[in-house]
């Protein structure tokens, strides 16, 4: 099977020496582009920056942006059986970017932010791929992640607590609870992600096969 999988954060630029970004270490994504190599997968990993060294059989595609993101996958995922999407895209991105450096005048200024394209729901809703979501909620985790499922026409939503500072965001652990379109559930109990990615990597392909 062939694997496109989104990792990292992406980067929103304010101005030459600064942007906008999140917590996302990249790992988790890291860890399915391996673990689907592992099972014999054909990779292609569109990453944010991360200081992460990505397996060496996967075709890289680094990008920065949200919007360098969203051209990536548009490009490519028609060409895979499967679109991981674990990548922490920012909703937001400054409304300008400065050429030059900001400087400080005053004691208050406010950035005007404007919503950037939202990936998995701009995928077309007849396809022949699989398609992945990751949910990273603070609280009403199975609302949240059933909703997202469902608005962004997912085949299954991967979700875990971020309010905890032991798993997921920036930890080499996560737990998830995995949903299905069916109202399915599976849940993974506190792990590493690597072992999380090949739980991961046995469940779409078993899905793929089902299809
Ligand atoms: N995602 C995306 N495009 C975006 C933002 C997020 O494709 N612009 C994807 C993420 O990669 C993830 C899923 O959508 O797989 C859910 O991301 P999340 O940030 O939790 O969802 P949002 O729709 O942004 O909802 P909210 O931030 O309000 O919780």
């Amino acid at each position: 099977m062939t694997f496109l999988i989104t990792a990292g954060p992406t980067q929103e630029p304010i101005d030459p020496v600064r942007y906008i970004s999140n917590r996302s270490s990249g790992r988790m994504g890291y860890a399915v582009a391996e673990a689907a190599i592992e099972a014999g997968h054909e990779v292609t990993l569109i990453s944010g920056r991360t200081c992460l060294t990505p397996p060496k059989t996967a075709q890289l595609i680094p990008v920065t942006t949200a919007d360098e993101m969203f051209a990536a996958v548009t490009k490519r995922v028609g060409q895979n059986d499967v679109l991981v999407m674990c990548a922490a895209v920012a909703d937001y991105r400054p409304a300008q970017y400065s050429e030059e450096k900001i400087k400080k005048h005053t004691d208050r200024i406010s950035l005007e932010l404007v919503a950037t394209p939202d990936i998995l729901g701009s995928l077309p809703r007849e396809r022949k791929f699989l398609v992945v979501g990751f949910a990273a909620e603070t609280s009403g985790i199975e609302e949240n992640a059933m909703n997202k499922l469902h608005r962004k026409n997912l085949d299954m939503i991967v979700a875990n607590d971020v309010s905890r500072s032991d798993i997921g965001m920036e930890s080499a652990e996560n737990e998830v609870t995995i949903f299905f379109r069916d109202g399915n559930s599976k849940k993974i109990k506190r792990t590493s992600k690597e072992i999380i990615a090949r739980e991961l990597v046995k469940i779409i392909s078993n899905m793929k096969k089902n299809v």
